[in-house]
């Protein structure tokens, strides 16, 4: 804050106070023309007079009380302009402080997990339970409290992976982020292209269609998917292209659904969470999330 606005704050804060501190003590001076309990000569409902009475001691004490309290208060904590206040105090640095508490409370119980592999944690019953609840605050909003993911987001329990299943891979998942990269092709393969291509798509996972069709869209799939998604449609796990040719579908396996996919391409991503959550907090939830798949790893296997 610069010298002009503290100085401004500082001297409408002061001068505020002192101007309170004035009107109480000439407002408790009797300054009319009654000597005090005389009466004034106001009367109310007839019989209800009024005295001139000084203001209650205690009251006006009790305000003065307030004044000393502000010009305490305004010493020890920042109030006025850029000054800190002689106890230095500030929401951050309080802030700063509580989790600093929080997390020497917790290191201990983590230091335990860093010894272990995620194989290990995967059979950790302690590290599960905590795995859960990073889970649960961190990423069931996308991927469902049970991890069975919706359209778009990947269901994690099925054992089928986008960008691989090993432990050391889903915690580079987990810690850096994905961002699949699948281009939008209407452009290049026009109306007929992208339905002919849509429809071989389907052909792979073993559907009934128009083989004609099928046979044309093969020929562009040759062209352009298989540099991505391999030349038999299994995808590529580096790219995070999936496979096409089984039965686990991040968008939808019907026509209109794979043909929009084709011609206006996806872009699913993944945010990354080691600055976010710290490297401890995503171990587990890593760890938790490989429990829940299908492709569950062994303690030996590790
Ligand atoms: C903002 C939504 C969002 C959040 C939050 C989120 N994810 Fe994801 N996650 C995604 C999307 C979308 C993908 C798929 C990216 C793609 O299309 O390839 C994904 C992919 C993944 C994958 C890879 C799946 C595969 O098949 O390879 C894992 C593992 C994963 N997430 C775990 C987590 C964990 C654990 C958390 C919490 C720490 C989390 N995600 C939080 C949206 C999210
Ligand atoms: C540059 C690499 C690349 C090319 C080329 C590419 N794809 Fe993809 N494709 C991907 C990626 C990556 C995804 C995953 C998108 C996501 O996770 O959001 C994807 C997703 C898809 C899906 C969605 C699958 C599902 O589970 O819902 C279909 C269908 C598909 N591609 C078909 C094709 C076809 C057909 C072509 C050629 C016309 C093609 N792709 C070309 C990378 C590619």
């Amino acid at each position: 804050m610069s010298l002009g606005w503290t100085l401004y704050i500082s001297i409408i804060t002061i001068v505020n106070i002192l101007a309170f501190l004035w009107l109480l003590w000439w407002t408790a001076k009797n300054r009319s023309n009654k000597a005090e309990n005389e009466d004034t000569g106001h009367v109310w409902d007839g019989d209800i007079r009024e005295l001139n009475r000084p203001l209650p001691k205690w009251w006006l004490n009790l305000f003065y009380i307030t004044i000393v309290f502000a010009f305490v208060y305004l010493v020890l904590y920042p109030g006025l302009g850029s000054f800190a206040g002689t106890k230095q105090w500030s929401s951050t640095g309080e802030h700063d402080a509580d989790v600093k508490a929080a997390e020497d409370k917790i290191a201990p119980i983590f230091a335990r997990f860093r010894q272990q592999s995620l194989a290990e944690l995967v059979h950790d019953a302690d590290a599960q339970r905590l795995g859960a609840s990073v889970f649960a605050n961190n990423c069931a909003t996308c991927h469902g409290s049970d991890a069975k993911g919706a359209k778009g987001y990947p269901n994690l329990t099925d054992g089928d992976w986008l960008w691989g299943g090993d432990p050391d891979t889903v915690l580079t998942t987990i810690l850096d982020g994905r961002q699949a990269a699948m281009p939008a092709m209407g452009a290049v393969l026009g109306d007929d292209g992208v339905a002919a291509a849509a429809v071989y798509v389907q052909s792979l996972s073993g559907r009934n269609v128009d083989d004609a069709l099928a046979a044309r869209g093969q020929a562009h799939f040759q062209t352009i998917c298989a540099a991505c998604h391999g030349a038999d449609g299994k995808g590529n796990p580096i790219l995070g292209a999936p496979n096409l040719t089984d039965n686990t579908w991040l968008y939808g396996s019907d026509f209109n659904t794979v043909a929009t996919t084709i011609r206006s391409g996806r872009n699913g991503q993944m945010p990354a969470h080691r600055l976010t959550l710290g490297e401890d907090r995503v171990r587990l939830a890593a760890a938790w999330v490989l429990a829940q798949s299908a492709t569950k790893p062994d303690v030996e296997a590790h």
